[in-house]
């Protein structure tokens, strides 16, 4: 499997919430894509294409806040391409990023239920480094806060 990157675009956006419903118990709404998608000078958005059948697999909403932090808003894999590398190049692009803008770290929030996405994170070098409690609804739950020094 060869996957590529590239800026997401609203054309995308279909694409994007099939993954979004069956990967979240909470997924954003349209409309929350929709303005991650408005230029802002700090929020970026790419997706991971499978590049023998051009269809989208993965995205990654970020916020670049330069020579401070970057923050991961939204990150999914289609479950058919789950534990094939693609997580792991969304993340190295973020890391690029980061270093590209001089931030000190990646940060991010998880539910403390999530065990596949806390061990994904665990092995790209992510640190426990606080907790928001009640962060989540539906259910309701803490967040972790990871992060990525850079
Ligand atoms: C978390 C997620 C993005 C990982 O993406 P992925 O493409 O499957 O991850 P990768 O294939 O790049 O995995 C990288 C490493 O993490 C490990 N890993 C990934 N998912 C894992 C899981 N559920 N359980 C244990 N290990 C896991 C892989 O085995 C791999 O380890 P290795 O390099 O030692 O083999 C994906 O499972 C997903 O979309 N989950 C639903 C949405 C979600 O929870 N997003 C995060 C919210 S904070």
């Amino acid at each position: 499997m060869t996957i590529h990157l590239r800026p997401l675009v609203r054309e995308d956006l279909n694409a994007v919430l099939a993954i979004e419903r069956v990967s979240f118990s909470d997924p954003w709404t349209r409309g929350m894509f929709l303005s991650e998608l408005e230029p802002r000078g700090y929020n970026q958005a790419f997706g991971a294409v499978d590049t023998a059948t051009g269809e989208l697999v993965g995205y990654c909403f970020i916020w670049v806040l330069v020579e401070d932090e970057i923050h991961i808003a939204n990150i999914a894999v289609r479950p058919s391409h789950r534990k094939l590398g693609v997580g792991r190049l969304m993340i190295n692009e973020v890391i690029r990023r980061g270093k590209e803008a001089k931030a000190g770290g990646i940060t991010l929030e998880v539910r403390e239920s999530n065990t596949g996405a806390r061990e994904f994170y665990r092995k790209l070098g992510f640190e426990e480094a606080g907790r928001r409690v009640g962060y989540y609804r539906k259910p309701f739950e803490d967040a972790l806060i990871l992060r990525l020094s850079l």
